[in-house]
């Protein structure tokens, strides 16, 4: 598996303020809309491309067009968070969702929401989530996206922890990770340390 750790001063600075305990809420949602750009950015890199013939208003040129129509994929709650980067670096995206929360005491993700095309393949997909702990819910989300057909998936994570691309890693699926960070590793609740807490609490409020 590839794994990619966006190292920009910008990145560090907006990461800096999604992990202080202080940032309020409207602070935490713009500094993830900025970080997530910046890993949907990189993330993007490899998106097929397809020539195209425009007209400047002075000459005949070749330009470039995106060759499919990407899929970008959430995990709720917590990356809706990082959509609305998505739409504004990929307006043509098409948009799925996977619903997990996951279990207190066995850290197990329930599903609630699986809304996603029967047929991913031949199509990027980008799955967005700002945690990745123990990595299931990840796995989940991406045994789903390969079972319809998702092949080299990228997995955009804000926070990684080792266990989390551990379990990645030895799934053996095709996949590639963009983040931006690797911390320590999990606590005894397995919460990632330094991390940022409960990203989806931070977002939204707790409920
Ligand atoms: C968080 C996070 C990931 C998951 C990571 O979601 O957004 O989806 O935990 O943990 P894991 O790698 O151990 O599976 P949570 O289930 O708390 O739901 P939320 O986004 O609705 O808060
Ligand atoms: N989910 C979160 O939101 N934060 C963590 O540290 C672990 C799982």
């Amino acid at each position: 598996m590839q794994v990619d750790v966006i190292d920009h001063p910008l990145a560090a600075v907006a990461l800096t303020v999604l992990r202080d305990e202080k940032t309020p809420r409207v602070g935490f949602r713009v500094a993830l809309h900025d970080l997530a750009t910046m890993l949907i950015y990189e993330a993007t890199r490899e998106l097929p491309t397809a020539a195209v013939r425009i007209r400047t208003p002075l000459a005949e040129t070749t330009g470039t067009r995106l060759a499919g129509e990407p899929v970008v994929v959430p995990v709720l709650r917590a990356g809706l968070g990082m959509l609305p980067a998505a739409h504004a670096l990929v307006p043509d995206a098409v948009s799925a969702f996977i619903g997990l929360a996951r279990d207190e005491t066995t850290f197990q993700p329930t599903v609630y929401l699986e809304s996603v095309p029967a047929d991913l393949s031949g199509r990027p997909v980008l799955l967005l989530d700002p945690m990745l702990a123990t990595g299931g819910s990840a796995l989940h989300a991406l045994r789903l996206l390969a079972d319809r057909g998702a092949r080299g998936t990228v997995v955009v994570s804000v926070v990684s922890a080792p266990e989390g691309i551990a379990a990645l890693d030895a799934s053996g699926l095709d996949i590639r990770l963009v983040t931006a960070a690797i911390d320590e590793g999990l606590n005894d609740t397995a919460y990632i340390v330094p991390g940022l807490g409960d990203a989806g609490d931070r977002i939204f409020g707790a409920v």
